[in-house]
């Protein structure tokens, strides 16, 4: 029990630790950003604000700026949402040849013209600018971005009119031009000139609060449209409904309310079998009440505020039986309410206000037991008839007979305006929420983060009940299914008070929390803000057609508000800048050695927890240290030439790792602790008891370690061949053929059994990822970094419960969501290596996740599976053997349920059969011939250190026992 409480709480921050580093110094030179796009992405910065920190340097792809992705040296893609940009766009983006996908969603300082060179963009696919402040026409040049799939610039301040060349976006699948101040009328085809009508692949047509005038042209529609979602609601459309709507039979969601239509409802409606909302509310529609009978799966109508001449309540209603809602306002009905209507099973609200009903209301014995609300407001009912189980129902008879005739006497519940507001907040989940300080707040799973938050908005949901908790649960439950299944970092979303606003749109407030730290980073916020606003998220289907608005960001650093500066003063004070941040450096500099000389001080004279195993008494004083060594401070300052810059092979948010040479000439890897890593004495020396009781020759093994003058080293064998994820990237110039790719999983999986079923105690690693594989001299591989190691030690069922910690992209869903850790997370992590091991790729590469890429690739029909796509081009001229076998496997540890993965031990055995089925020995070395290693090395910097001998000959040989 001690020592699975004490795991690794300073060695966590360790997930930063990338022993990639270890061979950053033989790293051949990364291919530079092209020229041309680095200027384009400097001009931007001089002309935003709140640009990225990190953008600074030449070469963006090679150094990860945030937002910004690239294919080879091309940048394709720019995604800073909620990010506090502001300024304008300015025209040079057009100069990014190879962009595909621009959201600059949630900008809020965004503003001006887009710039009509946009339209030179050619290969765009993805324009979105969500909530920004853009104003202006819309250039008429974006109907040259014919592969355009997104266009949403809704949430703007754009005028002008919808530029006709729109009609040119064949590929366009969503086109939302909502909430901007757009007029004129809806353009149509003509001749040679474009319109709407040509776009027959489009799915969403959202023209909502805007100012189109004029009517809605009949050649709008066809037969060959495929629209799903048309919403032409808050303008100021004149003119009939033209009858070739009712041609579109795929349209699910139709909105016109809120214009001035006038005329029929023409009877070709009828032939919309697929539509499940319809609104045609507060336009001045006549004639008589249209007949929709064929609308088989309405679920919500409204028709209020319309003309209509005056006609009984319609009796087809009742017998709609997917209704939920009935909006039927001020609309000239007469005569009685039909009991029956009550009975429609899924019905929650009625609305029948402001008509000429009259007779006595009776919602009948065996109404809808979804039923909420009736409002019969300012008719002329006379008399209710009270139901037993009807006292959930929500009824308003104010103004009716019924409630006036007793102006004094009691008032009856019906005639009392009920408060309908729904208090809905996601529960917390099992746990009691402190109180948080500043600006945190707690999320369902009761832990204080800088949550990033925005607003919900559906545009037309199927349902109006808005106190059912299921139907919030369950968006609850796909916004986080739709994170998780992209690797998203967030641990936890929230939703709060649902509402109807004015437009009848419902909109929830959104905070998702983040995961593993208790803030986001701008790359975390972009890519959250863009799985909403080009719609990767899809709602559950009652929720219909949605839009995003996030809020901006602003705790980037962990803190409060960042700092702001305006574009214009960016630029000027930019020169000044540096002096001052060289003064604040030195100032900084100064202050840190002081403290750190503090430090060292108070360190020594706190009480040592090492002072019974100190290196300087007798070695056979600590039995719990099997070959690990303490090493004095000055020693190693003495192997690092003083933790030189030239001997720092690798850094992180944990500190750095520093190459020493021994006397002997031997190499270590040192990884010092930085301040903030640091974790207690008592704690750190756990750690080390754990690690130098681990000796396998698929694990690097811990030389020492030193806890003196305040700091905090473990001291690891060096393994001089880098990280396997550097080798497949071809960073280090070692050629990974699929023989030694089998060679190499095979390795890594006999690290990862041997510490879950041979270690003792038992040990899930919590972080496997190619980065924390590392090849040695013999390109045999090894297993790294237990920072986040946690012992199986006594739990007996089998699972730890813990935070989540671990590298996105290769974190095991299940435990993601359940925080029950077991083996099998490390089995998924490796499935997801062994899929790295066969393409090449990194998990996350451009928004795509490895797994599911491969899933949707995977035809077993096919040889090969059908991968060719997929597989490490690299690779693809080989004769593959067991290339199919190896990847069932790597599903099978991707296996969503942690019970159908196999273990580490399955994973081992199939591996060998792997490979003797392609006729090599599992046994024999990873680099059987010099000759093959020679070959290898070809053609690229030959590493300084790959032939040295590696005998230890000091007083800790890191100890060549097999598993114990
Ligand atoms: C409504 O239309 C359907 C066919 O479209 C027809 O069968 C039905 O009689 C009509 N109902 C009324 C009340 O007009
Ligand atoms: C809440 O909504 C769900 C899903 O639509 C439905 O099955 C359930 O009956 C509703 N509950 C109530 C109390 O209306
Ligand atoms: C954008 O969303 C669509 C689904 O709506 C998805 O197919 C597509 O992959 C997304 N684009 C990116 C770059 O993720
Ligand atoms: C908290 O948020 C408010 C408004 O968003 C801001 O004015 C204030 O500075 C923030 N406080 C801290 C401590 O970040």
């Amino acid at each position: 029990m001690g020592t699975s409480a004490t795991t690794t709480a300073g060695l966590r921050i360790s997930v930063l630790l990338l022993l990639a580093f270890f061979t950053a110094r033989i790293s051949i030179t990364q291919a530079a950003t092209n020229g041309g796009d680095l200027s384009v992405l400097n001009s931007l910065k001089d002309v935003w604000a709140n640009t990225p920190p990190n953008w600074v340097g030449g070469d963006p792809c090679g150094d990860n700026w945030d937002g910004i992705s690239c294919s080879g040296i091309r940048v394709t893609s720019i995604t800073l949402s909620s990010t506090g940009l502001s300024g304008q766009l300015s025209g040079d983006i057009a100069s990014l040849s190879e962009l595909q996908i621009l959201d600059l969603s949630y900008n809020k300082g965004l503003r001006g013209n887009l710039p009509q060179s946009i339209g030179n963009l050619k290969k765009l696919t993805n324009l979105i600018l969500v909530g920004c402040s853009f104003s202006g026409p819309i250039p008429d040049s974006v109907g040259s971005l014919t592969r355009l799939t997104y266009l949403s610039l809704n949430s703007n301040g754009f005028t002008g009119t919808i530029p006709p060349s729109i009609g040119n976006l064949i590929n366009l699948y969503w086109l939302d031009l909502a909430d901007n101040q757009l007029e004129g009328s809806v353009p149509v085809s003509d001749g040679d000139t474009p319109g709407l009508d040509l776009l027959v692949n489009t799915k969403h047509f959202h023209f909502g609060k805007n100012q189109l005038t004029g009517s809605i042209p009949t050649k709008l529609f066809n037969s060959s449209m495929t629209l799903l979602h048309v919403l032409f609601d808050s303008n100021k459309l004149t003119g009939n409904i033209p009858p070739t709507l009712g041609q579109v039979n795929s349209l699910e969601v139709l909105r016109l309310d809120r214009n001035s239509l006038t005329g029929t409802v023409p009877g070709s409606f009828n032939n919309l079998g697929s539509l499940t909302e319809l609104s045609l509310s507060n336009n001045d529609l006549n004639g008589p009440f249209p007949n929709i009978t064929g609308m088989t799966v309405l679920s919500s109508m409204d028709m209020s505020n319309n003309s209509f001449d005056s006609s009984s309540f319609p009796s087809w209603i009742s017998s709609m039986g997917s209704l939920t809602t009935l909006m039927l306002e001020n609309t000239q009905l007469q005569g009685p309410v039909p009991a029956g209507l009550f009975s429609l099973p899924n019905l929650q609200t009625v609305n029948l206000a402001r008509n000429d009903l009259n007779g006595s209301l009776d919602i009948g014995p065996s109404h809808s037991s979804q039923l909420q609300l009736i409002d019969m407001q300012s008719n002329f009912i006379s008399d209710y008839r009270q139901r037993p189980g009807a006292n959930d129902v929500d009824i308003i008879l104010l103004r009716n007979p019924v409630c006036d005739e007793t102006p004094n006497g009691p008032r009856q519940s019906y005639c009392i305006p009920p408060d309908r507001n729904s208090k809905y907040t996601t529960p917390s989940n099992s746990c009691v929420p402190g109180r948080c300080s500043s600006n945190k707040t707690a999320s369902p799973n009761c832990a204080c983060a800088f949550a990033y938050t925005g607003l919900l908005v559906f545009r037309a949901p199927s349902f109006s009940d808005l106190g059912n908790a299921t139907i919030f649960t369950a968006l609850q439950r796909s916004l986080m299914d739709s994170f998780r299944s992209t690797q998203l970092p967030v641990d936890a979303v929230q939703l709060s008070n649902p509402r109807k606003d004015s437009s009848e749109y419902l909109d929830i407030d959104l905070k998702v929390f983040p995961y593993g730290q208790d803030f986001f980073n701008r790359s975390g916020v972009s890519r959250i803000a863009f799985s909403l606003s080009n719609q990767t998220f899809k709602p559950p289907s009652m929720f219909g057609p949605f839009f995003f608005l996030g809020d901006e960001y602003t705790h980037f650093d962990g803190g409060g508000s960042g700092s702001k500066k305006s574009a214009s003063t960016g630029i000027i004070i930019g020169a000044a800048v540096g002096g001052i941040v060289l003064v604040l450096m030195v100032i900084l500099a100064a202050v840190y050695a002081f403290r750190q000389k503090k430090r060292a001080q108070k360190a020594t004279e706190q009480s040592h927890p090492f002072a019974h195993w100190d290196a300087t008494e007798n070695t056979g004083g600590f039995p719990q240290l099997k070959g690990a060594r303490c090493f004095s401070f000055d020693e190693l300052k003495k192997y690092t030439n003083n933790f030189s810059d030239a001997n720092a092979i690798g850094s992180g948010g944990y500190g750095k790792v520093y190459r020493g040479v021994l006397p002997t000439g031997h190499l270590l890897a040192i990884k010092r602790a930085q301040r903030e890593s640091m974790q207690g004495g008592h704690e750190f020396k756990t750690e080390i008891e754990l690690l130098s009781r681990v000796h396998h020759k698929n694990v690097v093994s811990l030389v020492g370690f030193c806890f003196e003058q305040g700091e905090q080293m473990l001291i690891y064998e060096y393994v001089p061949n880098g990280t396997l994820g550097d080798a497949l990237s071809g960073k280090s110039g070692i050629s990974m053929e699929w023989t030694r790719r089998l060679k190499v999983a095979l390795g890594a999986a006999r690290g990862l059994a041997y510490l879950h079923e041979l270690a003792d105690p038992p040990i899930i690693h919590r972080d496997i990822k190619s980065a924390n594989i590392l090849l040695d001299e013999r390109l045999t591989a090894k297993v790294a970094d237990f920072g986040l190691s946690k012992l199986m030690g006594d739990s007996e069922k089998g699972h730890v419960t813990t935070q989540v910690k671990g590298t996105m992209g290769y974190l095991d869903p299940e435990y993601y969501m359940t925080q029950q850790l077991t083996e099998k997370s490390d089995v998924y992590s490796f499935g997801v290596v062994l899929l790295e091991l066969a393409t090449a790729k990194r998990p996350i590469e451009r928004g795509k996740y490895i797994v599911r890429e491969v899933k949707m690739a995977m035809d077993k029909t096919k040889s090969l599976y059908n991968l060719q796509t997929v597989i490490d081009p690299a690779i693809c001229n080989e004769s593959l053997k067991g290339l199919d076998k190896f990847v069932d496997l790597a599903m099978s540890c991707v296996h969503e349920t942690g019970a159908d993965r196999p273990s580490m031990g399955d994973v081992v055995k199939e591996i060998e059969l792997i490979l003797q089925q392609a006729g090599l020995n599992p046994n024999a070395d990873s680099v059987s011939t010099s000759a093959t290693y020679e070959e290898a090395e070809k053609g690229s910097p030959r590493h300084p250190y790959s032939k040295e001998s590696f005998e230890y000959s000091g007083g800790f040989p890191p100890s060549k026992l097999e598993p114990q």
